[in-house]
């Protein structure tokens, strides 16, 4: 790690910006202020957003003095090597559906194509990097630079639970990998960004070749290239290697990956790991499997972008990388809407508008 301190400015001071370890989701660093104070290779520099209380209350809990309204101007006085957006994705919330048709905001491309123009060597950018694959083919062009480190905030990828099986899958100890499952029920651009993403960290990150998939509920409409909220959705991905993965809507966020010769269940969010290989009477009997203890991802993923600035290696949630597991998300869309059928990856059609926050 750089022996200078690496200056984080954080653009939306709401719930992941500043104050979602409140929320008491976990006991280790999760908001974007909280896990720079945790880090000791990062410097909270400053904040900006657009609702006064929101700057106040941020100086007020960090000790930042230097809050802005303007991102821009924040740019030019503070100079940070790393800028975290985190304002809601199409609309500041409590907004959760379309004005109209015509509706085309998108505020994580919007800023992160304005920080790459700016030359911000770092960026954090919450999820989804894009509500379209037209404002994702854009971040991808501006962003695609050896010199811009980026990742977004799919966590399970920088969570070291999560790297450990991914560990296991990779050492063969389940043999050929067949097939993935992930459980629980799921809205696409909010969660499913998600459970795509990590199901693709668990197996090694191979390219997502097709995908089919429904929104829920299945008899609703949507008409046109504009999907107004954020739908519910069930897919199946077919990945390179013949591995299919699903999505199963119920149950508590659990991953599970099979193998030609035994299978390991993520429970309980991450929090138990367990490995099961064939017996000699063709079931499963449970053997150990090391575990580890949580670390927080945010710092993970924030120092992720420190490290790999100063070794020239790619972040673990790279812009290529993100932008495929975007573009398989909004490919379930695109099924739904041809009926349910497979669709190849990449996609004919980049203009599909989904709204979310
Ligand atoms: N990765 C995760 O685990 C995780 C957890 C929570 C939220 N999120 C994501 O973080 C994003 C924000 O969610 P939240 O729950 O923190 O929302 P929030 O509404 O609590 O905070 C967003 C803040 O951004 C501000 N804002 C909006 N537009 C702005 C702009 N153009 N310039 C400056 N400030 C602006 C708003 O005033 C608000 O204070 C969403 O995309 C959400 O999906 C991710």
């Amino acid at each position: 790690m750089p022996s200078r301190k690496t200056r984080v400015a954080i653009i939306g001071l709401g719930r992941m910006g500043s104050t979602i370890d409140d929320e008491g989701h976990t006991k280790y660093p999760y908001s974007i202020a909280a896990s720079t104070k945790a880090s000791p290779h990062l410097e909270l520099v400053a904040g900006v957003d657009i609702i006064e209380e929101k700057r106040t209350a941020f100086t007020k809990r960090w000790g930042i003095e230097a809050v802005y309204q303007d991102f821009g101007r924040m740019i030019e006085v503070e100079k940070p090597d790393l800028v975290a957006v985190c304002t809601a994705a199409c609309l500041p919330k409590p907004a959760n559906s379309s004005p109209g048709p015509d509706h085309r905001d998108d505020s994580h491309a919007d800023l992160t194509v304005a920080l790459a123009k700016m030359n911000i060597p770092m960026l954090y950018v919450e999820k989804a990097m894009a509500s379209s694959m037209k404002r994702a083919d854009e971040v991808l062009k501006v962003v695609a630079r050896d010199d811009l480190k980026f990742n977004t905030g799919v966590l399970r990828r920088f969570d070291n639970r999560y790297a450990m099986v991914r560990k296991a899958v990779a050492s063969g100890s389940i043999g050929k990998i067949l097939s993935v499952v992930h459980y629980a029920p799921s809205t696409l651009m909010h969660g499913h960004i998600h459970s795509i993403d990590t199901i693709s960290f668990l197996i090694g990150d191979p390219t997502i070749e097709a995908v089919r998939g429904d929104l829920l509920p299945r008899e609703a409409s949507f008409f046109g290239r504009h999907i107004d909220h954020d739908p519910r959705a069930v897919y199946q991905l077919r990945f390179a290697g013949n591995i299919d993965a699903y999505t199963v809507p119920a149950g508590k966020w659990e991953f599970e990956v099979l193998g030609s010769e035994g299978c390991i269940r993520l429970l309980n969010n991450g929090s138990l790991a367990v490995l099961r290989r064939e017996n000699d009477r063709g079931g499963w009997k449970e053997e150990p499997l090391k575990t580890v203890r949580l670390t927080s991802p945010v710092v993970r993923c924030l120092e992720d972008l420190v490290q790999s600035r100063a070794t020239g290696q790619p972040t673990k949630g790279n812009v290529q990388l993100t932008h495929h597991i975007t573009e398989a998300c909004i490919g379930v869309a695109e099924s739904h809407l041809a009926g349910g059928t497979w669709v190849n990856l990449p996609l004919l059609d980049r203009d599909l508008y989904i709204f979310h926050v």
